[in-house]
């Protein structure tokens, strides 16, 4: 009995030791233990001990999981925090990259002026080109030794010397080959072909031209312009052609010299107005040659003759 007292006292020490706070309560119980049996105050302070460790463990879980609660509260409202720091990054992004996108329409549409207004000078580069290249780039005919008049001659064909006279093969005597190559619109040349002065069968005048070789020697030609001359629009050229050689004198006559460069309209389509020139027409040539033939293929309307003032060659 004593030893188990002993015991006894000594579990009141340990839980004196252990927990301060409940005296009253173990005073009570030592009390209570005095007036009743051993094992009634064993399970007594067993449950109290269990009492003790609830009352602890109600401490911890009552300071520990608001604790915890907070900390993730904490955590978490950082990182909503965080969250809406990294919303308002993307939202500044996404400004920026708008106004980057601004930025590149404007400059878009300012290239775009850009062109327009390049596309403008162009054109008006090009139209100046056609008024003041016309007499820069005019190759003025100084021919070799004289300008040959030609009838019944087709592109790559022989050449058939033409004489003057008002007779089939002639021109007229004052409006010779050389006039249609001596840069005046008041002079003209006058060609019969397979007909005779007065005559009206459709091919009047037709495939008669003229060839010279250029003093100047070897000339690269990549345009041709036609002029009418005073009167008679039915006697306009219509369909052209230019052919180029390197060949000269006798052995100009042979078809076999010429290649061809031009075979389209006159440019005289639309003109009906005396002495004037019309577009040039442009054509592509890379190749320089020393001599050039020109016919007529196609009038405007039926007459004896075919006339022009002028016949002029570029080189732009
Ligand atoms: C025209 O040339 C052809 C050959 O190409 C010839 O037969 C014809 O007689 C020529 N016409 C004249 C009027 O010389
Ligand atoms: C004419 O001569 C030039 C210069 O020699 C040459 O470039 C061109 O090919 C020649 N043309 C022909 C048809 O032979
Ligand atoms: C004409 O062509 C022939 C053969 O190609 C040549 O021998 C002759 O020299 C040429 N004549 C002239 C004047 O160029
Ligand atoms: C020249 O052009 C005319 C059409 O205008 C065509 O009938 C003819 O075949 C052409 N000649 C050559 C040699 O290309
Ligand atoms: C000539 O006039 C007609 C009708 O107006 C037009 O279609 C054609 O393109 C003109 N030709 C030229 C070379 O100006
Ligand atoms: C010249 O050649 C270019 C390219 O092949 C073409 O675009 C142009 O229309 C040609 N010009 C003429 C007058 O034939
Ligand atoms: C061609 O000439 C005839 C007769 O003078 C005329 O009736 C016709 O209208 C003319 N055609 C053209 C396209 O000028």
């Amino acid at each position: 009995m004593n030893k188990i007292t002993v015991v006894k006292e000594n579990l009141h020490q340990i839980h004196d030791s252990n927990s301060t706070k409940p005296k009253s309560i173990i005073k009570t119980t030592t009390e209570e233990q005095n007036t009743s049996s051993c094992c009634r105050n064993r399970k007594r302070k067993f449950f109290f001990v269990i009492l003790i460790v609830i009352v602890v463990l109600a401490i911890i879980t009552g300071i520990l999981i608001p604790t915890v609660i907070i900390r993730q509260d904490k955590s978490q409202s950082i990182s909503i925090t965080t969250t809406t720091r990294t919303i308002a990054k993307t939202t500044t992004t996404r400004t920026i990259a708008k106004t980057t996108t601004t930025r590149t329409i404007a400059k878009t549409t300012t290239t775009r002026t850009i062109t327009k207004t390049t596309t403008t000078r162009t054109i008006t580069k090009t139209t100046t080109k056609v008024t003041t290249t016309t007499e820069k780039d005019l190759i003025k005919l100084v021919v070799k030794n004289k300008v040959n008049g030609i009838f019944n001659t087709t592109i790559g064909g022989n050449s058939m010397k033409s004489t003057p006279g008002k007779d089939i093969g002639n021109y007229i005597d004052k409006e010779s080959p050389d006039k249609a190559c001596d840069g005046n619109l008041k002079t003209k040349y006058v060609s019969f072909g397979g007909c005779r002065e007065g005559g009206n069968q459709k091919y009047c005048g037709l495939n008669t031209g003229f060839y010279f070789e250029l003093e100047r020697g070897l000339t690269l030609i990549n345009g041709i312009r036609i002029c009418t001359a005073n009167d008679r629009r039915e006697r306009d050229p219509m369909i052209v052609s230019l052919e180029g050689s390197n060949q000269s004198e006798a052995n100009l006559t042979l078809g076999i010299s010429w290649t061809l460069l031009y075979n389209d309209t006159s440019g005289l389509e639309n003109i009906t107005a005396r002495n004037v020139c019309g577009l040039p027409q442009l054509f592509n040539n890379t190749i320089e040659y020393k001599s050039y033939r020109f016919l007529v293929h196609a009038r405007q309307n039926q007459s004896d003759c075919v006339q022009y003032s002028e016949v002029q060659l570029y080189s732009f």
